[in-house]
């Protein structure tokens, strides 16, 4: 099938009753990451970049209206991405610029549809709906035919790569690129009202206002004048950040908003930024949770966003007192509750609810695939070592211990009571464990296990059951 009808399948229409649509450039190469998988699927903080952006454009730019501009390696970028109501997919065929990029996405809006558009790189990952949302109302109530966000570049004029913003107070007046700027021979002139102002390549260098590549136009003067730009830079691309001279030459209003913070603004080419966004991302839930929960290591962790919220939420009714040890990883459906502690190394990803005062060893692996649930009751002990998956129960304060794995599926469950003892190497997959039963070094599959107790009125542990042998006859003596 070409490319076009299966971006169409995937593709939703706009509503139209909403007057703005974010549009989400995503077709570049990512060359520089030399891989196979798309830039824009690169993970921030266990998210693909793209989504975080979809997500803060929709929230942020306050419109669910979205053309997603693909190319690149297109199929699992629109995988990923998937289907949803007021959702396009734009193909650019051939990456010749931002200003051919948004081109491409101005052919999926219908005709008789004026809305103000959005424009935003799939791979600001940091981006967030706090800052969208000011330019979106800063545009709106300003009424500027384009607007464009802005930061400003903390680090050495060397190591700015952006598109330099050449200003006049609040007035934009161009932007040069940083790779058109070391190939300038010549001072560079720009007009305001009668004034000539002239920048030479050193000046414009230093120059520390910069472009995040966020932009919101009104859409008909974008419609009138998008033809206009010529890919006459040493790139030979078609820039979009040629309209802003075009629109001025217009007498249209071009103004620009500066980021309060440059880090929100972060793109990556490479891995290096990429890890940079990563340690930015870290250091965010470190700050949002370092008051109330304790780390073993603040730069050595995971706990997804949505498990962030769920301790923030915990912590408004009270203390949460909960312990993370290094390389502890929490992932996107974990609820750890009061007083837990999840030693080093451990794993938890999945619909995994943990109760009170559950305290998880070292090196643990509990996980779940999306559609199971898998409980562990208040003040339940799991020791080092132990893996346990899939559908699983265990009730309160239970103990099991080193390098033990349970496992449950969905037809066969694994449900344990309370007060269950079981101790080292056990496997359990699919079996009902009563309350208060003790197990010790056993292997037991879909079985139903009662407590029995002796003579003397003491728990009688089940040990050293091990099923039968089979399938003897493929073992032959050397
Ligand atoms: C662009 C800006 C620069 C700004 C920087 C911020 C231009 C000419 N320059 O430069 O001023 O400082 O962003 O990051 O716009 N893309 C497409 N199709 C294309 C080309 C690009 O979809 O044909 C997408 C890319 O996937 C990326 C975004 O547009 O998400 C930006 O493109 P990129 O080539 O990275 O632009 P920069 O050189 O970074
Ligand atoms: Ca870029």
């Amino acid at each position: 099938m070409e490319v076009e009808k299966v971006l169409e399948n995937y593709s939703s229409s706009l509503d139209l009753s909403v007057p703005r649509v974010a549009v989400i450039l995503a077709a570049g190469h990512g060359k520089r990451l030399k891989s196979n998988i798309p830039k824009m699927l690169f993970e921030i903080w266990g998210v693909p970049t793209i989504l975080r952006v979809i997500q803060s454009a929709r929230e942020g730019f306050k419109t669910p209206n979205q053309i997603i501009v693909v190319g690149q390696k297109w199929e699992k970028v629109v995988e990923t991405v998937g289907k949803e109501k007021n959702r396009i997919f734009a193909y650019q065929k051939e990456q010749k610029g931002t200003g051919d990029a948004v081109k491409t996405a101005l052919k999926y809006i219908p005709e008789n549809f004026s809305p103000s558009l959005f424009i935003i790189p799939g791979d600001m990952g940091l981006i967030d709906r706090e800052t969208l949302s000011r330019f979106q109302e800063k545009f709106e109530k300003e009424d500027f035919d384009l607007l464009i966000l802005t930061g400003e570049f903390s680090g050495p004029p060397q190591e700015n790569y952006y598109g330099r913003i050449i200003s006049f107070g609040d007035e934009v007046l161009g932007i040069v690129e940083y790779r058109d700027i070391l190939n300038l021979s010549s001072p560079l002139h720009f007009s305001y009202n009668q004034m000539t102002l002239t920048y030479t390549p050193e000046e414009l260098l230093k120059i520390k206002e910069f472009n995040a590549g966020v932009y919101a136009f009104k859409l008909l003067p974008l419609k009138k004048h998008i033809g206009k730009i010529k890919p006459d830079n040493v790139q030979k691309e078609y820039y979009l950040t040629d309209l802003v001279k075009i629109f001025r030459e217009e007498n249209l209003r071009v103004g620009k908003m500066l980021a309060k913070d440059e880090k929100v603004l972060l793109g990556f080419n490479d891995r290096v930024v990429l890890k940079e966004m990563n340690r930015i991302a870290r250091d965010r839930v470190y700050a949002q949770l370092r008051d109330i929960v304790t780390f073993e290591d603040p730069e050595d962790f995971f706990i997804a966003e949505e498990a962030v919220n769920y301790i923030l939420h915990l912590a408004k009714k009270g203390p949460v007192d909960i312990f993370l040890g290094q390389g502890a990883y929490i992932g996107r459906g974990v609820k750890l509750n009061r007083g837990v502690s999840v030693a080093r190394n451990s794993f938890l990803k999945g619909n995994i609810t943990l109760g009170e005062n559950v305290k998880i060893g070292e090196n643990v692996k509990i996980t779940t695939y999306p559609h199971q649930t898998l409980v562990i009751g208040d003040n339940t002990e799991i020791l080092a070592g132990d893996i346990i998956k899939g559908r699983v129960e265990i009730g309160p304060n239970s103990r099991i211990e080193s390098w033990v794995r349970i496992t449950g599926s969905d037809a066969h469950p694994t449900i344990i009571g309370k007060n269950v003892l079981i101790k080292g190497t056990t496997y359990i997959y699919g079996c009902i464990i009563e309350d208060e039963v003790q197990i010790e070094h056993c292997i037991l599959k879909t079985k139903r296990i009662k407590k029995i107790v002796d003579e003397k009125g003491n728990i009688k542990r089940i040990r050293y059951i091990i099923p039968p042998p089979e399938g003897e006859e493929g073992i032959k003596e050397l």
